[in-house]
């Protein structure tokens, strides 16, 4: 019976033991206390050691890009660290390439802020800013893409160049257990501060696509982060050769916008490819373009029009209508926007017409 009982008070102790070494365990690892955080030389700020580089910029409501929301699968939330960084950690490996390591380029979703660190943003992030829109209206404007319009609330205003994005906030929702940030091009015209347009195309089992398609309702709340984007209008003489296809065409839609309110006169061309008729969107709106702005030309191909369509148009894809139409290349700059297969098959196109590399600015997306 005794050595009953002293087994039970020696297991009882050890237990205690082991608890309290938890608990204190907790309270000491991943505690590193205040650290300094100094951005661009300039900025010097106080944060939580411990916490990732992007939560600690996102309490100082900096808010870097970070589309998979900080799990280190989309490589947006590069930033330089010039020192205090600490090792470079094999997560960030699949996103940063030997070069960028060897300029201090990490993942700020991965690397904790163990000591004091300075990094380097581009100035414009610190425009970024994060706003509680309202839904005004969404249609879909094809099968699988839907046309949403968020407002501001009174008083606000939301600053961005025709051709960047935002990022809007998934908030968990039946089916989805996490709260995920997705980067969508903004459709609408920088003239419009407080409000924003979007075509966000359905993916099946995409978390952000999902809950825009089949859980966002009208008059509901939506986060949205941003502007971001380093694909942009530039303003200029040159001729304007525009290739989109699918969603891709929204940041199009914000340049040509952006155009007509600004009655920017410039040559302009849009080749805009999509594969049946119905998904040739926005039609009415580009072709009011035409007419509102006298030197744009909208160019359109299905490249696979069934009979139903009764297409009479031009069959085939954005290369075709580049290859036969695209006269003035060597003066030209070009926009493109779209899936990386497009644009790799556009750029080299684009090239042999005479436009130089550093004249074609593009925005891949999925
Ligand atoms: S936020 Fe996506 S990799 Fe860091």
């Amino acid at each position: 019976m005794s050595t009953i009982l002293k087994t039970v008070a020696i297991i009882s102790a050890m237990t205690g033991i082991l608890a309290y070494l938890l608990s204190l365990a907790n309270k000491t690892i991943g505690n590193y206390g205040e650290k300094k955080l100094t951005i661009n030389k300039e900025h010097e700020l106080t944060v939580d050691g411990g916490d990732t580089l992007l939560g600690a910029l996102i309490d100082q409501e900096i808010f870097i890009p970070s589309a998979c929301g900080g799990k280190g699968s989309c490589g947006y939330c590069k930033v330089k660290v010039i020192e205090g960084g600490g090792p470079f950690l094999p997560t960030e490996a699949g996103y940063v390439n030997k070069q960028e390591q060897a300029e201090g380029v990490r993942l700020s979703c991965q690397l904790k802020v163990k000591n004091d660190i300075t990094i380097e943003i581009p100035e414009e992030l610190f425009n970024v800013k994060q706003y509680d829109f309202d839904i005004e209206f969404m249609n879909d404007v094809t099968p699988k893409i839907r046309h949403l319009k968020a407002k501001l609330p009174e008083g606000n205003e939301i600053h961005f160049k025709a051709g960047q994005y935002a990022q809007i906030l998934a908030p968990k929702y039946k089916g989805s257990r996490e709260e995920v940030y997705r980067a969508y091009s903004i459709a609408s015209s920088p003239s419009e501060k407080t409000s924003l347009e979007f075509f966000i195309g359905y993916i099946p089992n995409g978390v952000c696509t999902t809950y825009i398609h089949h859980h966002l309702k009208k008059h509901d709340k939506l986060t949205i982060v941003g502007p971001y984007g380093d694909f942009y209008y530039h303003e200029g003489d040159r001729p304007m050769v525009m290739v989109a296809i699918g969603t891709g065409m929204a940041p199009i839609m914000s340049i040509l916008l952006y155009m007509r309110d600004h009655k920017i006169d410039r040559k302009a061309t849009f080749y805009f490819g999509a594969r049946t008729i119905e998904d040739l969107y926005m039609i009415d709106e580009l072709t009011e373009l035409t007419k509102e702005l006298p030197n744009f030309t909208l160019k359109t191909c299905l490249s696979q029009p069934t009979e139903s369509c009764n297409w009479t148009g031009e069959v085939g894809r954005v290369t075709d209508l580049i290859k036969k139409y695209l006269e003035d290349g060597p003066e030209s700059e070009a926009y493109l926007c779209g899936s990386p297969k497009m644009i790799d098959s556009v750029t080299p196109l684009l090239k042999e017409k005479g436009i130089p590399e550093d004249r074609i600015f593009y925005d891949k997306f999925e």
